[in-house]
């Protein structure tokens, strides 16, 4: 599958940590855009989409969260509860996000601005076209 856990250097001393982050070095990509999801109501399950194009590199700041994440091939689920780590998502990858802690801030970075014409939104389209592209 299209993904990658990258392990980002914590600069830590007795002061706390910190971490930093360049484009094209620890990000593979030029980053165009950033956001963050925070305050996500209890029980609740988002992204369920793909990407045609788009790659995004996320990463929990806080808290810790849940990706389900499915190629049409595999499925993988995976725990986000690392400020050092980051998770990269290649194009065609389908994602859900769910349990989410109450205090958890998901940030993306992303290499292109939002365009909802990059969206597969439709699970089965979503396996047609990877289907037809394999
Ligand atoms: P949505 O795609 O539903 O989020 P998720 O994939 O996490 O479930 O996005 C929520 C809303 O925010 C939707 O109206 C689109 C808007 N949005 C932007 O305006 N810019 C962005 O960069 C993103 C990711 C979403």
């Amino acid at each position: 599958m299209d993904i990658k856990i990258i392990q980002f250097q914590s600069h830590g001393d007795d002061r706390g940590s910190l971490v930093s982050l360049e484009q094209n070095k620890n990000i593979p990509f030029d980053i165009k855009r950033v956001y963050y999801i925070f305050d996500t109501k209890d029980g609740v399950r988002r992204g369920f989409h793909a990407h045609k194009q788009l790659k995004q590199l996320a990463i929990v700041l806080k808290g810790s969260c849940r990706f389900m994440l499915d190629d049409g091939n595999e499925k993988i689920e995976l725990l986000l509860d690392n400020p050092a780590q980051g998770l990269f998502i290649e194009s065609f990858v389908w994602r859900e996000m769910y349990d989410f802690s109450e205090d958890c801030v998901l940030m993306v970075l992303a290499d292109s601005e939002y365009d909802e014409k990059d969206y597969i939104r439709d699970y089965e389209k979503f396996i047609e076209t990877v289907e037809n592209d394999s």
